[in-house]
């Protein structure tokens, strides 16, 4: 059977057997940049399907432990399943163009370092500036950022068919899900999302872009903190 996330009503992300949970870590420089993602641990996927907490107050995070149904959590999907690239701004570079889809933010800040990803596109002739900026937007978590080249070459990150709990070192606080690897995402609809090579998931269960981050597990009390 083909491996997917299926998102449960007004409850957790049901993971089909076979996907690896492994954490994913920001590490950080001395000033707090995002430099790299360092794999962190993994967990226990198990022979059977597995539950993820999409509402944010699990006691057992990253896994659900049923305190979904005990707050009566509302489970409101608001993201469009439009193509990605119908909301997108590009920014044309001399050399590679840059696709940001500025809702799918998860702000993990990796685009930020030296001139930022913006500019690097836009600097794209100087070899060094070409490569930052595709760097950027390849540790891109959300997806978000996408470089493309002048031959319509799209520029994606090989990344592993698994999910990641995110650890956002810097701002202390446990991140979204990040989903690699072109796993299908199954609304409580029914209805399928577009597939992916990456995308972040809310888990803290604010999102108003539900079913993907946007940004609001900072502010939340119940996310601050490491998972295990
Ligand atoms: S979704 Fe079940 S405890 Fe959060």
């Amino acid at each position: 059977m083909k491996k997917k996330i299926k998102i449960i009503p007004n409850g957790p992300y049901e993971v089909s057997k076979g996907i690896p949970l492994k954490k994913a870590i920001i590490g950080i420089d001395s000033r707090g940049t995002s430099e790299k993602w360092i794999e962190g641990r993994e967990y226990e996927s198990g022979e059977e399907s597995y539950y993820l907490c999409r509402c944010g107050h699990s006691s057992n995070k990253p896994y659900c432990d049923g305190t979904h149904e005990k707050i009566e959590f509302e489970g409101k999907e608001y993201a469009s399943k439009e193509p990605y690239v119908d909301g997108c701004k590009v920014f044309e570079g001399p050399t590679i163009d840059l696709y940001d889809n500025e809702e799918l933010c998860a702000s993990m800040r990796f685009c930020d370092r030296g001139k930022g990803v913006w500019q690097a596109t836009m600097d794209s002739d100087d070899p060094s500036s070409k490569k930052l900026a595709i760097q950027e937007a390849c540790d891109c978590a959300a997806g978000r950022l996408t470089v493309v080249t002048k031959d319509g070459e799209v520029i994606e990150p090989k990344l592993p068919e698994e999910i990641s709990p995110i650890q956002d070192t810097a701002a202390g606080v446990r991140g979204p899900l990040w989903v690699k690897g072109g796993i299908e995402l199954e609304g409580a609809d029914g209805e399928v999302y577009e597939v992916r090579n990456r995308m972040t998931l809310c888990r803290c269960g604010e999102s108003k872009n539900m079913p993907y981050c946007d940004i609001s597990h900072m502010n939340c009390e119940q996310m601050q903190g490491f998972d295990k």
